[in-house]
This record gives C-alpha cells, sequence and structure tokens, in this order.
C-alpha cells in the first residue's frame, strides 16, 4: 500500500501531457492538446488532452482518464505500478512495505530461474547461429521451414546439440546450480547424472508479456516415431502453462492497435504469420485457451480470431471451450483454414498478400458460424432443429451483454427461419436456470414471479426534464464546484454569515430527505464523496477522474468533459465576490430542487398507480396518506430557499 500523502503528492506533481507526451506526440490547439489516439487505429487526431483538468479523452474511442488511467490502460500498470512509475518519473519517495525473509527468498529462488533461463537462450541461440553442428542441423531445418533469418533473430530461435550432456556441463561449469538446472527442466536427472531434456532439438523460447523467458519448446528434427514431437519446459514457479501464451510478448502492441488478437495452435504458426506481416498472433500450444489465458488477451482487446486447421470434426469437438471464451465477454471470431492446413503451412504456400486477405475475408463470427454449420446438419429434421435451437440458444445466453444478446436472437432467427419470441422464450429460460445456479437463494424468492420474455430496451430520447438529466447535472456539479465554498445565511436572528462547501451543501440537502441515485454509478460517487466529507476531507477532482473503479473514472471524465459549464471566471483565487456567490448559489440550488422534485414526482406516480390497483380499503388509506405527505413536500422543497434548507 501507498501511503495516501504520497498519492495525494504524486497526482499533484504529475503533468498530464508530459506524461502522455512520452507515448503520444501532441499539439497544442486551443487549452487542450491533441494527438493521435494511442488505442484505437486514426489518421485524424481525436485524442484530447487537458492539462488543466488534468484529463485525457479520446472523442473516437471514448477511453478518458487521468494520468494514472492512461498508464494503466497503455503500459497495462496495476493502479500501484502506474503510480511507482509516476513516482520515480518525478522522483518522489515511494515507501514499499516490508518483505518477509520467506517474500525475498522466494523472489530470489524466482530470479536465479529467469537468470538460468537468460543463460540457456544465449547458449542456444549461439550453437544454432555460431557452431558447425547447430548450422548443419538446426538452422538448415529452419530454413528449409521458410522461416527467415530476421524472425529466426527476433524470437531468439536456437539449437541445442545431440551430446546428451551439452549444456547441462556447461551450465554447471558457469557455476549454475544443479537445483535449478532441475527445477528450470532444461536438465533431467537419473542416476545421479545430469542430461538436456531438450537435446538435438531446435529451440522455441517462450517469453513472458514483458519479454523475460519463463521456459521452452524445443522440436525433434527427424521424423523418429519413438520421441515426441515437442517437448516444453515442465511446469515450475515461472513456468505455469496455463497461464502463458506464445507470442505474447512480440505481439501485444500489434493487438493494441489492431483491437484483436488471431490464436493458433503452435508455435511455428506465430512465426509464420509474422512473416507474412500478421503481427497481432499468439498460440495456446496445442490446448484449448484457459480462463487465465483469455484474460490475458483481455488486457488488450475484446476481439479474439480463432485460426483453426480446416477438419469440422475438430471444429465441433471445439465448441464447448469457445463458449467459454463467448463467457467472458469477448467477440469470437473463427477462421477455418482449407483441409490439412494450419496457418504455417498455408503461409509456405502463399504470398503473404493472400495470407493477409484469406484471413480477413473468411473471418467468420463464431455464433452465426456455429449456426451456419449445425443448420447445414439438420436437414430440416424437426428433432434436430429443435436441439440445435437448444444449443445456439445455450451460446447465446452465456454472451454477459444484454444488448448483444437481443441482437444474435435477431440475426440466428433469421438463419433459422424460426420466429424470434421462441429463440427469445427459450433464452430466458437459460438465464433463469443459470441466475438458480448461481444464487439459489435469491432465485427461490423470485421463483413466484413469472417469467416475461426480455423487452428490447427502448433508447430513451434527451429530455432535460428527466429524472437522468437532473442525477447527471447534480453530480456534475459536485465534481466541478464541490470544493468551493460558498457564503450561507446561517439560519440566527440576525443572520451571520458562514461560509460551507458546494460539496457540504449538496449532501446535506440530499441526506437530509434520504434520497438516492437511480444510476448505479452517480450513486457510487456521490458515496464516495460522503465518505471522504466523513473523514474531513474534500476529494480533489483527480480523485474521482483517477478512480481505480474505471466506471467512477469514466463517468467523471465524461461529465467534466461535457461541453458547458458554470463559467469559471466566476470564481477567481477560490474567493468569490457578491454576484459570483449569489450565481452559483442559485446554480446549486436550481440542480438540487429539480433533482429532488423529479423524485418525489416519481414516488408521486408510483402511489398513484397502487392506487388504480386492485387494494383494499386499508392499504388505499396508507397509500392516500402517503401521497397527500409527498405533496406537501413536493410544495414545501418548491418554496424553499436554500439558506433555510441548509440550516433548518
Ligand atoms: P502441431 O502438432 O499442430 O504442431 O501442434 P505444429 O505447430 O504444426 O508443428 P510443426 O508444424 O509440425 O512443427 C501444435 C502445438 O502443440 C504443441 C506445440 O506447442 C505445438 O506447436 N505440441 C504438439 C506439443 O507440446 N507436443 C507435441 O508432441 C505436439
Ligand atoms: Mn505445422
Amino acid at each position: 500500500m501507498i501511503q495516501r500523502e504520497v498519492i495525494d503528492n504524486i497526482l499533484s506533481t504529475a503533468r498530464i501531457e508530459e506524461v502522455v507526451g512520452e507515448f503520444v506526440s501532441l499539439r497544442r490547439r486551443g487549452v487542450n492538446m491533441l494527438g493521435l489516439c494511442p488505442f484505437h487505429n486514426e489518421k485524424t487526431p481525436s485524442f484530447t488532452v487537458s492539462p488543466a483538468k488534468g484529463i485525457f479523452k479520446c472523442f473516437g474511442c471514448g477511453k478518458a482518464g487521468n494520468v494514472v488511467n492512461f498508464l494503466m490502460e497503455h503500459e497495462h500498470f496495476s493502479y500501484p505500478e502506474a503510480l511507482k512509475y509516476l513516482a520515480r518519473k518525478y522522483n518522489i519517495e515511494v515507501e514499499e512495505e516490508e518483505q518477509t525473509p520467506e517474500q525475498i527468498e522466494e523472489l530470489n529462488e524466482k530470479e536465479s530461474l529467469f537468470n538460468l533461463n537468460f543463460f540457456a537462450l544465449q547458449y542456444f541461440s549461439r550453437q544454432l547461429l555460431e557452431t558447425e553442428e547447430g548450422k548443419a542441423i538446426g538452422l538448415s531445418y529452419f530454413k528449409e521451414r521458410g522461416i527467415r533469418e530476421d524472425l529466426i533473430r527476433k524470437f531468439q530461435l536456437g539449437y541445442n546439440p545431440k551430446r546428451r550432456d551439452a549444456f547441462s556441463k556447461h551450465a554447471l561449469e558457469n557455476g549454475y546450480n544443479k537445483t535449478y538446472l532441475v527445477k528450470t527442466g532444461l536438465s533431467v536427472e537419473s542416476e545421479n547424472q545430469l542430461h538436456d531434456r531438450f537435446h538435438e532439438r531446435v529451440i522455441f523460447p517462450i517469453h513472458s508479456a514483458s519479454g523475460r523467458v519463463l521456459g521452452f519448446g524445443g522440436r525433434i528434427l527427424s521424423t523418429e516415431k519413438n520421441r515426441p514431437k515437442y517437448v516444453n519446459s515442465p511446469e515450475s514457479e515461472i513456468y505455469n502453462k496455463s497461464k502463458t501464451l506464445y507470442g505474447i510478448y512480440f505481439a501485444k502492441t500489434a493487438i493494441i492497435a489492431n483491437d484483436n488478437c488471431h490464436l493458433v495452435e503452435g508455435y511455428t504458426d506465430v512465426i509464420a504469420l509474422h512473416q507474412a506481416g500478421i503481427e497481432n498472433v499468439v498460440a495456446s500450444s496445442g490446448t484449448s485457451l484457459t480462463h487465465d489465458q483469455v484474460n490475458m488477451i483481455r488486457r488488450y482487446t475484446s476481439n479474439i480470431t480463432l485460426l483453426y486447421d480446416g477438419d469440422t470434426a475438430g471444429i465441433k469437438a471445439s465448441f464447448r471451450g469457445i463458449d467459454l471464451i463467448v463467457e467472458q465477454g469477448m467477440n469470437v471470431k473463427i477462421v477455418l483454414f482449407p483441409d490439412g492446413e494450419d496457418p504455417d503451412s498455408y503461409s509456405r504456400k502463399h504470398h503473404p498478400e493472400e495470407v493477409r486477405s484469406f484471413i480477413a475475408v473468411k473471418a467468420a463470427n463464431f455464433i452465426l458460424f456455429k449456426t451456419k454449420l449445425l443448420l447445414d446438419e439438420t436437414q430440416n429434421d424437426p428433432i434436430r432443429k429443435a436441439a440445435l435451437i437448444k444449443e445456439i440458444v445455450l451460446t447465446i445466453s452465456l454472451i454477459p451483454d444484454g444488448i448483444s444478446r437481443s441482437l444474435y436472437i435477431r440475426e440466428c432467427s433469421a438463419l433459422m427461419d424460426v420466429p424470434e419470441q421462441i429463440l427469445m422464450n427459450e433464452l430466458n429460460k437459460k438465464l433463469r436456470e443459470k441466475f438458480k445456479k448461481e444464487s439459489p437463494a435469491l432465485a427461490q424468492e423470485t421463483d413466484a414471479l413469472p417469467v416475461s420474455p426480455a423487452e428490447p430496451v427502448p433508447i430513451q430520447p434527451f429530455d432535460p426534464n428527466s429524472a437522468e438529466y437532473q442525477e447527471k447535472e447534480l453530480i456534475r456539479l459536485l465534481l466541478l464546484y464541490g470544493q468551493e465554498m460558498i457564503k450561507l445565511p446561517d439560519g440566527n436572528e440576525p443572520p451571520q454569515e458562514i461560509e460551507v462547501t458546494v460539496a457540504d451543501v449538496v449532501i446535506h440537502l440530499i441526506l437530509s430527505d434520504e434520497l438516492s441515485f437511480e444510476n448505479a454509478t452517480y450513486q457510487k460517487i456521490f458515496n464516495e464523496l460522503v465518505k471522504a466529507r466523513e473523514k474531513e476531507t474534500t476529494p480533489e477532482r483527480d480523485f474521482f477522474t483517477g478512480h481505480p473503479d474505471r466506471e467512477i473514472a469514466n463517468t467523471a471524465v465524461d461529465l467534466i468533459f461535457s461541453p458547458y459549464e458554470l463559467s469559471r471566471n466566476w470564481i477567481k483565487n477560490n474567493i468569490m465576490v457578491e454576484t459570483e456567490t449569489s450565481r452559483l448559489q442559485m446554480h446549486i440550488r436550481h440542480s438540487v430542487l429539480a433533482f429532488k422534485s423529479k423524485k418525489i414526482e416519481k414516488m408521486i406516480t408510483g402511489i398513484q398507480q397502487k392506487l388504480s390497483g386492485p387494494i383494499t380499503p386499508e392499504e388505499q388509506k396508507t397509500l392516500l396518506l402517503s401521497l397527500r405527505e409527498l405533496k406537501e413536500q413536493s410544495i414545501r422543497i418548491n418554496n424553499q430557499g436554500l439558506g433555510r434548507i441548509i440550516t433548518h
């Protein structure tokens, strides 16, 4: 944990234009700076940095935040990592948490394993490029497969000689410890002898996202039947196969720039696609994607394109696995290669341009692809078609986003020639089953409720009198002027003026009537503000625009960037002259009252609706009483002056 004061110090010292300027070239335009967005491909700049407000926003892709969010987004730092980066840049001292001796030892051991792997990487590379045996056997193998020398160097490919203990002996002679040789799996111990796991194989180093060597894959050169084609490093403290993607280090920039990641099966497929100019590609190394691997890709993009060898049986077998990717909120596309070809073999037979256009043209949305493939097999057999509907709807039900679900229901209904409502009913059934499984207690309570088909959500027209608009105005007011001081009469006779912050006034007004926000993010922002005020601090704007909760940060930036705000000229050096005070006061008064009367109006409508339904006379009486109270409250609010509300 970094101390709050240190965080504040870092945030107030860091200049957003300086930090962003290291990654994006910015030009001044008016009070803002403008550049090409690093988060999506664009030709005309829409990436805006406001030095005064300390925030950035891309009007093309919508990414927004403060300097910390920028680093988290661009460099994939965690929140503390981003702060530490800034601290280093601005020479601010950050006290680290103390580490236990066990933690230090673990760290040391990991470092030793990484060191040994790096030593091995250099050895294998030298063997491949500089020795007779390596050149004759390893290098000629890569050349035969059509791998260019620049790619061999980029991926740091290597060769482990024939002699069974060549590497192990070399490592021991250089002072490397036997324990670590065995732990990294570079050496295998039998009868007290070390020999090389990868002897007589070409080597594919496996890098972490930050470029460190986690382990190796070694391919056999001959077509020997009794040795496996590939051997890989065993799991160790630094290598966890299910959390690793081959090629991620060389792909991440291209994944971000293209907002898409290709997934292939093998080491050679990754290299072949790079050679064809497709650099946003990683390999799962022969297994289906794990949850952790999907999460790793999702740090960079939510679009994934799976490249499959062309046999439909293989694809059908992986449908379940792909469902898990859909469930994690990824948009999945599929490319089928011609029968018997993998991306590597296809690339060897075609021009790079052909490879790229083949992938672009063939990429089909997974859900629609699956629907078509299974539909072909039903051949109008109604029983099989019913099974197909269930199968497709099951996949759709896994999509976290409701709007996407509705869109797929519509498209699949057209593809399968089945009424949308039938698919919708099936979808609701599935969603309900899922809900029951995930929260059985809640499901029991709501079991009595009828299941209604999910209605498409109508898009709300913009209405300045809507409750949503009023809520937004109030939060915007808090974000922009929460820290300003205003003077109010204190309610004594004769009245004395007291100085309070805008935040205090608004909080008081809302809490005193026990009102809340319908928009969950606005409520979160309000709660954070209340918490901070209880501790007698007024959060800087940065507190919200740089909030670790992305929803809060994005909303705050959007509100602050919105086109109209009170003129800053009203406020000079935090001291406001008479007339300026009263204008801000009027604005607060207006926003709070509008917010309140909207709430009350809504409650009144609710009661009126209940009154028109079937109710008992007792219920009617209670409702009428509440109605009267609300109406009185509404009159009171509309007649109240701000000064009296705050001091009553
Ligand atoms: P493939 O058998 O499709 O190999 O396995 P490939 O990538 O096309 O290899 P080449 O073209 O024959 O050289 C795909 C991936 O599965 C893993 C490897 O990561 C391989 O790249 N694999 C395969 C193993 O780990 N062990 C094996 O014995 C085979
Ligand atoms: Mn292959």
